[in-house]
């Protein structure tokens, strides 16, 4: 703010030299003051000096001075900007406060009054720079507050891990299948996710849902989860509800809240015949449709019902045709143009 005398620094844009010679006399014992006859030289200190107050001529030969103003101002916010004019010409005056001037003095000046306007200008370029550092010190802090309530979503959700993995080992334990699934689904999500672009955030609530999307198969009959044969109508109903299920086990754990409609979606189809809310394209939430290809992929490669596992070609091929009806034709572009099932 000061030059090494610690006086603040005054910029007078004035083509008159009289008109500076006269601001320099009344004002360089409590000020440093800088002399520009035109807009040339003014923006020269402005950009070379740590410039207090500016007292720019209204009328400054082959510049429009409110036009400088504006442009200062624009530039330089919390630099307060003095008008002077030789005669109160009403709408000018209040153009230029309207521009960001903090005030005008008519020629000839009135030392005292010249002195009073520029102090009083020093004091709110003073108050409004300290409310400035106020609000970027809290601006920080939010940041920082911010970092930390992450951080702390983190440790909960890795110490939550733990638990999950147990609810996940216990289907396992029932249909031997469950823990694996969830694993190859939850990484080919990731892939998809990272070829997509999603942001750190959204991968980590897309993991979680992924590791979790068959949670809900805890409260299905051990019989119908395990068995080999086709299910009958019944069944399959009763199978149809685990995204809902896995919905409502989730739902009570609040911190996981984000990770609940990608579970209860997992299961809808692109053309709204899927389940449990017949939702259709974009209505599903983006990282269900990513599920719902990533979980279909899964099943067909590596289902133990099936009787023999798709290669990789049959199941591109699947995909390609499901494109738009069953699946998202956006995400089974991604996995069919960056081949990412010879990388499953
Ligand atoms: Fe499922
Ligand atoms: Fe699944």
């Amino acid at each position: 703010m000061t030059e090494r005398n610690n006086k603040p620094n005054v910029l007078v844009i004035d083509d008159a030299f009289c008109v500076r010679q006269s601001l320099h006399f009344i004002l360089k014992d409590t000020f440093n003051v800088l002399m520009a006859p035109g807009a040339l030289e003014g923006n020269f200190f402005l950009s070379t000096h740590n410039i207090d107050i500016v007292l720019l001529d209204i009328r400054l030969r082959g510049t429009d001075g409110l036009k400088l103003l504006a442009d200062i101002k624009h530039k330089y916010p919390y630099i307060e900007i003095i008008m002077i004019t030789a005669y109160a010409s009403i709408d000018t005056t209040r153009q230029a406060i309207r521009y960001g001037a903090y005030d005008y003095l008519i020629k000839p000046f009135d030392k005292d009054e010249l002195m009073s306007v520029v102090l009083k200008a020093m004091t709110r370029r003073q108050s409004r720079l300290s409310i400035k550092n106020e609000l970027d010190m809290l601006n920080e802090s939010t940041l920082y507050l911010e970092h930390l309530i992450r951080s702390a979503q983190e440790t909960v959700m890795n110490s939550s891990e733990s638990h999950m993995t147990a609810m996940l080992l216990n289907i396992d334990s029932r249909d031997g299948y469950t823990w694996s699934h969830v694993k190859r689904v939850t990484k080919l999500s990731l892939m998809i996710a990272e070829k997509m672009g999603l942001t750190d955030e959204q991968r980590q609530w897309l993991k979680c849902s992924a590791s979790l999307h068959d949670i809900g198969k805890l409260n299905i009959d051990k019989d119908i989860l395990t068995k080999e044969s086709r299910l009958t109508k019944y069944e399959y109903e009763i199978m149809k509800k685990h995204p809902v299920e896995g919905e409502k086990i989730i739902q009570r754990i609040p911190f996981l809240g984000k990770a609940v409609p990608a579970i209860r979606h997992h299961h809808e189809r692109y053309d709204g015949e899927g389940y449990p809310s017949g939702l259709q394209g974009r209505e599903i939430p983006f990282k269900a449709r990513i599920l719902a290809v990533a979980d279909a992929v899964d099943s067909m490669m590596n289902s133990p019902v099936r009787q023999s596992h798709c290669p990789v070609e049959k199941v591109n091929r699947e995909l390609r045709s499901n494109s738009g009806s069953q699946f998202d034709p956006e995400i089974v572009d991604v996995v069919l143009r960056e081949r990412l099932l010879s990388l499953v």
